[in-house]
């Protein structure tokens, strides 16, 4: 306020609108510019979602942009995305039908929900989707997924969008023909897949994990091994997906995680500097983000916000699995990862209100 004692009300009007007329902004007045808006939690069931992801194949046509046969999980309040870094999408894809060639700078996984018999083409090699696989088709690599079975696939869609766009490096390419050459079938999983083995030659030096087709048999197998030995205070028994050339996350800018929550677990709560994507692969349970309860169940989708407290917990008599990706590798890469347990109550969250759609 010093500048008030010396410069009159006049004076000091006269210096504010000087400086706006040259877009300066003193910031000792405040007044930011709004940042986006807070994002909140947020749940799509399954069985709201699903008959219209099949209906999408009645709406565009392989004739009318097939590749973009896409329902972005939407959340309220942002135009683009489904976090602030992240977006999330379900894509169809009909037998017989196939989804052109291309390639662009975000960085995308497939997440394999539901079907048989169709494949992805990831820079030549042909990676047959079943459910529970990963797929990673990692920033430029050329891309097109074909379904030559007989019933309809449907995956979840990842990429980093939103963050690539904020940086202003988004770019495409489309493949002169609708589909690449096929190099391959499951050569990625045959060289790099064994974990603790690799090739002695051709030295994977991409910024992406040479591994780009993670298949749920040897997923399942690891989680239900590590359930027998140990267990996250805050995510039961969880792993991350790993590249297999540095042990590190499979992408730059996204990890990829699946978790066994076990009969009967509470986990206790936390937050970190990391906005999150889950999808319920199987069981039932809840998630509590920030003091609101989100009840869950197979197939559905849920995002948890950077910051926001959260904890799970299951209610299936069997297991309740999550598969989640997470934007911890960008904040880990500017050193602004940070992670933080809930103390009080034990370690859980008092509930203070229960989720429903258009709540
Ligand atoms: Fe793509
Ligand atoms: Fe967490």
């Amino acid at each position: 306020m010093a500048v008030q004692d010396k410069l009159g009300a006049e004076d000091l009007k006269q210096y504010y609108n000087a400086a706006d007329g040259i877009r300066l902004s003193p910031g000792w007045l405040g007044g930011e510019e709004e940042a986006s808006p807070e994002l909140a939690p947020y749940l799509w069931r399954w069985s709201e979602v699903e008959p219209l992801v099949l209906k999408s194949g009645e709406v565009v046509t392989p004739d009318r942009d097939v590749e973009r046969r896409t329902m972005r999980l939407a959340t309220p309040g942002l135009k683009r995305g489904t976090t602030h870094t992240l977006i999330a999408a379900l894509q169809l894809l009909l037998p017989g039908e196939c989804a052109p060639a291309h390639r662009h700078t975000p960085t995308a996984i497939r997440w394999i929900l539901k079907g048989h018999g169709a494949y992805t083409t990831v820079q030549g090699d042909k990676c047959y989707m079943e459910p529970g696989d990963l797929i990673l088709t990692p920033s430029w690599t050329w891309h097109d997924h074909t379904n030559e079975g007989t019933e309809p696939m449907i995956w979840l869609d990842g990429l980093d969008v939103p963050l690539v766009r904020y940086l202003k490096a988004n770019f495409y390419e489309p493949f002169p023909e609708d589909q690449q050459p096929v190099t391959g079938v499951g050569d990625s999983v045959r060289k790099y897949a064994s974990g603790s083995l690799k090739p002695t030659w051709g030295e994977a030096d991409a910024p992406y994990s040479p591994l780009w087709h993670y298949k749920w048999d040897r997923t399942y197998d690891a989680l239900t091994n590590l359930a027998e030995l140990g267990s996250d205070p805050f995510d039961d028994v969880s792993m991350e997906y790993t590249d297999p050339s540095t042990g590190g996350p499979v992408l730059r800018t996204m990890t990829c995680r699946i978790q066994l929550i076990r009969p009967g677990i509470q986990t206790k709560a936390h937050r970190h500097t990391s906005s999150k994507i889950y999808q319920v692969f199987r069981g039932s349970g809840y998630t509590v983000i920030d003091g609101q309860r989100f009840d869950w169940t197979e197939g559905d989708f849920f995002i948890v916000p950077s910051w926001a407290w959260h904890e799970h917990a299951s209610t299936s008599d069997g297991e309740a699995i999550l598969f989640s990706i997470q934007d911890i590798p960008i904040m880990k890469s500017m050193a602004l990862y940070r992670e933080e347990p809930y103390t009080e109550h034990a370690g859980h969250q008092p509930v203070t209100s229960q989720f429903n759609t258009g709540s």
